[in-house]
């Protein structure tokens, strides 16, 4: 008889949860739930939203964990009541409270030290000292902080299991260590004026930190695995090794890549995440990805095959016409209040080159990050995989090795958050030094011959627009 494992992604849009064979890593079932919109969400929703998606396959398996979205601020009172609403990754009112926290750590290179990471808006630590600053009743009344993940686990846990969460997670809260793998409770101090609980920490990856309350077939509660940050999640759901990279195109862009050695960039390019098999994950994190084919393809009052065809019809370069992305303002590099600009237009442009230019764009910004990576760890990028919505365009597909300049495998449409979860579950319920090995199905490598020309005339125009906002 097979054995289950429930993987669970509470996104920031919506709650995904696959029950999947154990050995063999096959979907057997899944279902969804959707949350609300919003940078600033009441988490109970959240609670709901497991109930319903993954409530009904909770009783069929063994282990269960939850991958969720990083950094969001989860503040609980003393009777494990919450506080007020979840400020999330996206909610950028933190800014200025991450800026003066560096400041107070000693600047760039000392919160790199502490933390891993140079500390921003999205991170946990930033969110503290908003609440701090602007609503001292909640500073005041709060008594536990969570992350997201965290708040979804002790809901499916047994009564009196008391909170826990992973190192992944923990390293995008702005006071976990990356260094000694360990809280800096003075951190948070520093942050919101006073000290909180915080979710306990596992002391080995695959632990079991607690048992659902729900009965499985079985006849007991399944196990529950720490779970992890989404990004980890993905990485465990694709099983990628050291070197190994991938590039996510959702609402934002993510390189993230597995490594053996703890990174650190003062600049903030690349943050020092930890993963969730016990190496680290650095990674890049652009505001402007799917998006970018988003405006592109309604510009042209076109579908999204419709953007491909037209992409693929002109030449690299797009005739001269060549796109900085930062529609929505950017992360990476740090350009909050930029906007997007075209250049190189003449009256011979076609919207065969637009719909290209739109392409190039995100595929250069996804390289820059590749190429960040390689720079920040001295590693060589390995297996580089194509996920997320944006991962579906067939320019995407057939542009992405030439603007990167190397093969990229196409990974097929699959939740790898969830599966990574129940990778996670999985490898709990084994108790073995390794998280079982699952292959994934239907991956395509694809290639084609190289055109630096592209990135080269991105990055002179990324130059040449440094001081514009
Ligand atoms: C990573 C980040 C996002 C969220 C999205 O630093 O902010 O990728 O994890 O859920």
């Amino acid at each position: 008889m097979s054995t289950y494992v429930l993987g669970i992604d509470s996104s920031t849009q919506s709650t995904k949860a696959l029950l999947v064979d154990a050995g063999t890593g096959e979907v057997v079932d899944q279902r969804r739930a959707t949350h609300p919109d919003g940078t600033e969400v009441d988490p109970r929703a959240w609670l709901a939203a497991v109930d319903e998606a993954a409530g009904p396959l909770l009783a069929r398996a063994d282990a269960v964990a939850v991958g969720g979205q990083q950094h969001g601020m989860v503040l609980l009172d003393g009777r494990g009541e919450v506080v007020r609403d979840a400020l999330l990754w996206n909610d950028t009112r933190s800014a200025g409270e991450a800026a003066a926290l560096i400041e107070e750590m000693g600047g760039a290179e000392a919160s790199i030290e502490e933390i891993g990471s140079l500390m921003v808006a999205s991170f946990t630590a930033s969110k503290l000292r908003w609440v701090r600053d602007h609503e001292p009743e909640n500073a005041q009344r709060a008594a536990q902080v969570m992350l997201p993940h965290d708040y979804v686990s002790l809901h499916l846990a047994a009564d009196g299991t008391e909170a826990f969460t992973d190192r992944g997670d923990a390293s995008g809260t702005g006071y976990y260590s990356t260094r000694e793998e360990a809280w800096k409770p003075e951190l948070v101090e520093l942050a919101l004026g006073r000290g909180l609980d915080l979710p306990r920490l596992p002391s080995a990856p695959q632990e079991v930190m607690g048992y659902a309350a729900a009965t499985t077939g079985n006849g007991g509660g399944a196990a529950i695995a720490a779970g992890t940050g989404d990004n980890m999640g993905a990485a465990l759901g694709l099983s990628l090794g050291p070197g190994d990279v991938s590039v996510s195109i959702g609402t934002s862009g993510v390189c993230a890549m597995v490594s053996d050695t703890r990174p650190g960039d003062a600049s903030g390019t690349v943050t020092g995440f930890a993963d969730a098999t016990g190496r680290f994950l650095p990674m890049t994190t652009t505001i402007n990805a799917s998006r970018i084919l988003e405006t592109g393809r309604a510009l042209l009052g076109v579908d999204h095959e419709e953007l491909s065809r037209l992409a693929l019809a002109s030449v690299p370069g797009a005739h001269g016409v060549t796109l900085l992305p930062y529609f929505d303002g950017e992360r990476t590099p740090n350009r909050p209040t930029a906007r997007a600009t075209l250049t190189g237009m003449s009256t011979s442009t076609t919207r065969e080159d637009i719909a290209r230019a739109h392409v190039e764009a995100l595929l250069c910004s996804l390289a820059d990050g590749i190429a960040a990576l390689e720079e920040r760890t001295g590693t060589a990028a390995q297996r580089i995989t194509l996920i997320g919505g944006g991962a579906r365009s067939r320019a995407v597909q057939e542009l992405a090795p030439a603007v990167i300049g190397r093969e990229v495998t196409i990974a097929p449409d699959g939740e790898y958050v969830a599966l990574g979860a129940a990778r996670q579950a999985a490898w709990a319920l084994s108790g073995e030094g390794e998280p079982p090995t699952w292959g994934i199905s239907g991956s395509r490598v694809v290639g084609a011959d190289p055109t630096p020309e592209v990135l080269e005339a991105y990055r002179v125009l990324k130059e040449r627009t440094a001081d514009w906002g």
